[in-house]
């Protein structure tokens, strides 16, 4: 009932150049692939070209952050909602541990940049994890409860129904020590069931919930075969066209 989801997150890499070499070796690839939705999320320049060049085709883009201000106005270095959707893309990534971390990206904002881009008919995949030294002091329900207390309450029941989540523990990204299975089946039942307290059974039976953190081709299955997985979200091995397509066959394996 949940449509499989991996979301390849390249972070600060790639050229506009590199980038559309990356969709030409891409789409090949995953062209017969149609029982997964897969998405890249390029940096802002790469945006437009990266759209056109997977325009018509199974590749969804992704930014991988947004404004939480639009649809225009005095924010230098924004990019609003309504521009990344003009400029193809399908969604934004929202409250990456990156942007929580080192803007000083707080739960209010985050929510604010989930509520704009749903105003603006984007997907938002919106992020949530802890620390290790909060998962390590028994926090860690308690950080992703507050994070995701936040997002839900500037949602209506509908959009709630689109959002896309994405339980990303800090400590696991970009480390190569990715969650144990159990401890991410945990948080993400746990997720769910705040869902479900929010906006009832059926928006919590329908919500995505992609895990996140050192997921690789050897490691995906791990994940995607738990019964609250519905995809990853993907930092470093997203960025070989290659073994970003491995990495998608072995998830459906
Ligand atoms: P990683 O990054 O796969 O390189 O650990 C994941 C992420 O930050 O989304």
């Amino acid at each position: 009932m949940r449509a499989p989801f991996i979301v390849g997150n390249w972070k600060m890499h790639k050229t506009v150049t590199e980038s559309l070499d990356y969709v030409t070796a891409f789409l090949p690839q995953i062209a017969e692939m149609r029982d997964c939705d897969i998405a890249v999320a390029p940096v802002f320049t790469a945006l437009a070209s990266v759209a056109a060049a997977a325009s018509g085709t199974a590749l969804q883009v992704f930014a991988q952050d947004v404004a939480a201000e639009g649809p225009s106005g005095a924010f230098t270095g924004e990019v609003a909602a309504e521009m990344l959707k003009e400029a193809g893309c399908r969604g934004a990534i929202v409250g990456h541990s990156e942007r929580r971390r080192n803007y000083g990206e707080t739960d209010a904002i985050v929510a604010a940049k989930a509520r704009r881009a749903l105003d603006a008919g984007l997907l938002p995949i919106a992020c949530l994890g802890e620390t290790l030294a909060e998962r390590e002091s028994g926090a860690a329900l308690e950080v992703v409860e507050r994070q995701l207390g936040a997002i839900a309450g500037a949602l209506t029941e509908a959009d709630a129904r689109r959002i896309v989540l994405a339980y990303e523990p800090v400590w696991a990204i970009g480390t190569g020590r990715a969650a144990t299975p159990d401890v991410a089946q945990a948080m993400h039942r746990h997720i769910r069931s705040i869902w479900e307290a929010a906006f009832g059974a059926t928006a919590a039976a329908e919500l995505r919930i992609l895990y996140g953190g050192s997921v690789t081709a050897e490691n995906v299955a791990d994940f995607t075969s738990l019964p609250d997985v519905d995809g990853a979200l993907v930092g470093g091995a997203s960025l070989s066209p290659a073994g970003f397509a491995q990495l998608i066959r072995r998830s459906r394996e």
